[in-house]
């Protein structure tokens, strides 16, 4: 097994890091554009695996994807970061050239490999990446954001309830952005509904909370979070080589799920070897399925900016 991540920056190589501890491949490949700067990280990384006790090898290029050749899974973090006052849209002038060309260079090595694309804005940098491929396999393309938003729902709800994170189960749908949609009718802690646990008003706060999560630590660190975002992109990655069929909210391209077409979108999927093994449709009511709506329409925006830089 062998994983390349692009992007060496703090999300890049948080998620290097955390694949060579759990030892999910034989080898794990950084790459960055920034000359020294991915064998710097990669060589940090591999000298914590005498102390960590793990042998996946880490190893770093500037820019050389010959060195990527035979992935089995890329993960595409390239691309500018948020600073504070910025929404992630401002960023797609920037990132959607950065995004089509990492792709290009990794399907010309790992034709076959699975692309989990973490680079924002995210439901379009995945829509980048799919229409480079050629629109080739569209369970081969997926974003990460959902993990990560629900992450930030679960951690929120742990810290209101003064319970194990362990025990806290969402989903969460819709762009990765203010309009996602995190939905309390499927929040469970320890299997009781959370709507029993925690009063509507206090519910309604974590849940705004959790739409400007990513915002909120822009405005705290200038810059956009990278822990939870790498190592969420690693979770994923660990449910495809592993071929878990874990049940995560994931961006996928949707093809008349949930009423809508030719958009990546947040929904629930099943995640394995194959990438996208199935996109689980749950019965929303109409508030839901119109946050939803809202949602898809934010993004679509945003994929008219893509259409109109006629990249493709
Ligand atoms: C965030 C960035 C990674 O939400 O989108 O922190």
């Amino acid at each position: 097994m062998k994983i390349t991540v692009v992007g060496a920056g703090n999300v890049g190589a948080t998620c290097a890091d955390a694949c060579a501890r759990l030892e999910l491949a034989n080898e794990v490949v950084l790459v960055d554009i920034k000359e020294g700067l991915a064998e710097g990280k990669s060589l940090d990384i591999w000298e914590t695996s005498p102390i960590s006790l793990y042998d996946t090898r880490v190893t770093g290029s500037t820019n050389d994807y010959s060195k990527t050749a035979g992935s089995d899974v890329v993960v595409i973090t390239s691309g500018l970061p948020r600073k504070p006052g910025m929404s992630r849209d401002d960023l797609i002038n920037t990132n959607a050239k950065i995004v089509k060309s990492v792709t290009e260079n990794v399907i010309e090595h790992s034709p076959e490999a699975i692309i989990i694309v973490v680079s924002n804005p995210l439901d379009v940098m995945c829509y980048t990446a799919y229409l480079t491929t050629g629109k080739k396999n569209k369970n081969k393309v997926i974003g990460m954001a959902g993990i990560l938003d629900t992450a930030r729902y679960r951690s929120f709800l742990a810290m209101e309830l003064d319970c194990s994170p362990k025990d806290i189960q969402a989903v969460l749908m819709g762009g990765h952005g203010d309009t996602m949609v995190p939905l309390p009718r499927y929040t469970t802690v320890g299997g009781i509904p959370v709507t029993e646990l925690v009063a509507k008003d206090k519910l309604d706060a974590i849940i705004e909370r959790t739409k400007k999560g990513g915002g909120e630590l822009v405005n705290l660190m200038g810059t956009s979070a990278w822990y939870a975002p790498g190592t969420a992109a690693a979770q994923m990655v660990e449910a495809i080589v592993r071929d878990q069929k874990r049940i995560f909210p994931c961006c996928a391209w949707l093809e008349g799920e949930y009423g809508l077409n030719d958009i990546y979108l947040g929904v629930p999927v099943k995640l394995g070897k194959g990438g996208i093994e199935q996109v689980i449709e749950l019965d929303l009511n109409d508030d839901e399925k119109a946050l939803l709506n809202e949602s898809a329409g934010h993004v679509r925006e945003v994929m008219n900016v893509l259409d109109d830089m006629k990249m493709f």
